[in-house]
């Protein structure tokens, strides 16, 4: 392992202005994304949307460090021949490679799940890396709700991403590791800062105990927000404040960058949350944004499959990839906001 190749590659994640696309949705998510703006998912439309982001000049160059990708897409040309990943390095931007296998039921603890994945992981990473991969993903869930989590689901969901974070760096392959807790509940925010606390803590613990270099690594936390069926909505200065003490209680000053999901909020309060947190700023590490849903739920309404309209698709993820940009320097306003992509 290269320590210092893996440094230099994470900190490039989080540079600047910059954050990750998540657009490493798996055939099943993608289908109901294309349900939602009556587009069939087909290898070919999943391509063509994919491309359209990817050849999104503008926000690519300048707002995006890199892109998380789906094993599909990885091994996917473009309609000239030209393979995906040229076209995010061509940008300038970080192709990366979703390489967990989803999640499974839990034996022992009814409702809850555990991530699956590990089994030849080493030999799947050897190819990612080969095609161009230089990170990685692994997204754990953590559910509230009534009696869970259990200790034993944030133990074994906290091993799972060590070891997938081990491998990965023996891979030369930088690890983004995400410990999600939804945001599904009727939970307020102390329970989720209550229940995020301790997955941290468990994450961290078994990165150290598995011999992973923080130096090496992004971490992918959800924000402290309250569940989105609680009948109190934290507003976006309590989410700010409640999210980085959080981070300041649980996460190394030696982590280069911790990039959040979005995990269901809307488009804008994504953008606030990140921006308010970079206006407190005063951290050890850059916070940043890789979102999926709100980075794409603009581009995919304006595309809806056609196109007439991967102009309109172009503008609408540029516009978002730009607000995100402002946020992660703390740097967005309204008014920029409500200046359409021109
Ligand atoms: P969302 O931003 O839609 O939560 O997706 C990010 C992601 O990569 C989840 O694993």
């Amino acid at each position: 392992m290269n320590l210092a190749e893996l440094n230099k590659v994470a900190l490039a994640m989080v540079a600047s202005g910059k954050g990750l696309l998540a657009a490493d949705e798996s055939g099943g998510t993608i289908k109901k994304r294309f349900d939602a703006i009556g587009v069939e998912s087909t290898e070919n439309s999943r391509r063509d949307y994919r491309e359209m982001l990817f050849r999104s000049a503008d926000a690519m160059s300048n707002a995006i460090s890199g892109v998380i990708l789906y094993d599909e897409t990885i091994w996917q040309n473009a309609a000239d021949g030209t393979p995906l990943v040229k076209l995010i390095e061509q940008a300038g931007a970080i192709p990366g490679i979703k390489v967990d296998e989803g999640t499974q039921a839990l034996p022992g603890c009814p409702g809850e799940l555990v991530t699956v994945g590990l089994d030849k992981l080493a030999e799947r990473l050897a190819k990612y890396h080969a095609r161009g991969a230089r990170f990685a993903k692994w997204r754990a869930v953590i559910d509230i709700g009534q009696g869970i989590p259990s200790m034993t689901a944030i133990h074994v969901n906290a091993h799972a991403l060590a070891r997938y974070a081990a491998l990965c760096q023996q891979a030369q392959i930088v690890p983004i590791v995400e410990p999600e807790v939804l945001m599904d509940g009727d939970h307020d925010i102390d329970r989720c800062v209550e229940v995020t606390t301790q997955v941290l803590h468990e994450t961290f613990q078994q990165l150290r105990i598995q011999r992973v270099a923080l130096e090496g690594m992004i971490l992918k936390p959800n924000m402290a927000i309250s569940g989105k069926k609680s009948k109190t909505q934290a507003s976006v200065r309590e989410v700010a404040e409640k999210t980085v003490r959080m981070l300041k209680q649980c996460v190394p000053a030696a982590v280069p960058g911790i990039a959040f999901l979005s995990g269901g909020q809307s488009d804008l309060d994504a953008t606030a949350h990140l921006d308010a947190m970079n206006r407190i700023g005063g951290l050890p590490w850059p916070l940043t944004f890789s979102y999926g849903r709100a980075l794409q739920a603009a581009p995919q309404q304006a595309w809806a499959g056609k196109a007439d309209n991967v102009g309109a698709g172009q503008q609408a993820f540029t516009h978002r990839a730009r607000m995100n940009s402002l946020a992660s320097n703390g740097e967005w306003t309204t008014n920029q906001e409500n200046q359409k992509a021109a």
